[in-house]
């Protein structure tokens, strides 16, 4: 697996990292093992850089216990969710407990109440509890809000979505990250599971064979990690098999301007 810087952080990323809203807001001993079983995969392919967030459930619960006794094998990134200064004290003493007490990357989720919580995760920082503080945003209707976080310059990673049928990022967003050096962690690589529906044949896909790409999967996700502005990406699963899958999609050759159009042209005729 191929390894990149992610921007100011500093840190050192798989480029194929794993997300967890839905999948892993399980109960029950079954789907527990089940989350367990994904991180094994997860972990055997190189796959280490795990996404979450107290919005997602039981997600940071059950992927902090699938860590339990090698949490320090993995990057934690999650997030803060709350409407309130008290409140996301609270998310943050949680996550800790979850995590050995240390995350990798913490970000404020979808930029709620982000002064205050810019304020708290930089004492946390400097506490050292935090290594690196981030913002998300699924809606390009907020980049304009985004892009005001990017440049107070207090930040040094975003989370973005983008995808071949989302690639409002490209205008601004991904520019400005790439001359603020700031880390780009891509969401949604199949467009929560919509560009899955329907995919293309085998022969639709032959010209991406000598890339490494022998599947739909693959073919998304190596069409964002060609363009070197984004670090990593983070498809979520509840599929050990499918983590092997997707990871081997993070090694180069990458595409040049003609596969990411073919991929692009694919996409949008699904
Ligand atoms: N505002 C924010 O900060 C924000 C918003 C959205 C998402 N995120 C983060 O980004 C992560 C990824 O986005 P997402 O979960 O919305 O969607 P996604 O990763 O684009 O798609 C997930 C779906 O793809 C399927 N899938 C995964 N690998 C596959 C494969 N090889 N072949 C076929 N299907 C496959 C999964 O189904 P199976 O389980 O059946 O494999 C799942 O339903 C989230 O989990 C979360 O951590 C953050």
């Amino acid at each position: 697996m191929e390894t990149r810087i992610l921007g100011k952080t500093g840190m050192e990323v798989p480029i194929v990292g794993m997300g967890t809203w839905k999948t892993f807001d399980v109960r029950g001993t079954a789907a527990k093992r089940n989350a367990r079983a994904v991180v094994d995969a997860a972990l055997m392919a190189g796959v280490h850089f795990f996404d979450s967030s107290p919005m997602y459930g039981e997600a940071e619960r059950v992927l902090g216990e699938a860590l339990q006794g090698r949490r320090r094998s993995a990057l934690i990134a999650t997030k803060v969710w709350a409407y309130s200064v008290s409140e996301g004290h609270t998310q943050v003493n949680r996550a800790l407990t979850f995590f050995d007490n240390f995350i990798d990357l913490y970000q404020i989720h979808n930029l709620v109440l982000w002064p205050e919580h810019l304020n708290m995760l930089e004492q946390l920082r400097d506490a050292g509890r935090v290594r690196s503080i981030g913002a998300t945003h699924y809606a390009s209707s907020a980049f304009g809000e985004l892009r005001q976080v990017m440049l107070t310059n207090r930040i040094t990673a975003i989370q973005i979505p983008y995808n071949p049928i989302q690639r409002e990022v490209e205008k601004e967003i991904l520019p400005l990250a790439a001359d603020l050096g700031l880390g780009v962690v891509v969401m949604r690589p199949f467009a929560e599971g919509a560009l899955m529906r329907h995919k293309p044949s085998e022969s639709d896909l032959a010209p991406l064979k000598s890339f490494g790409v022998t599947t739909w999967a693959q073919a998304l996700i190596k069409w964002i990690l060609s363009d070197t502005r984004c670090h990593v990406t983070i498809p979520a699963t509840s599929n050990a098999g499918r983590i092997i899958e997707n990871a081997a999609a993070g090694e180069p050759p990458w595409f040049g301007p003609q596969e990411r159009a073919l991929v692009a042209r694919l996409a949008t005729r699904a």
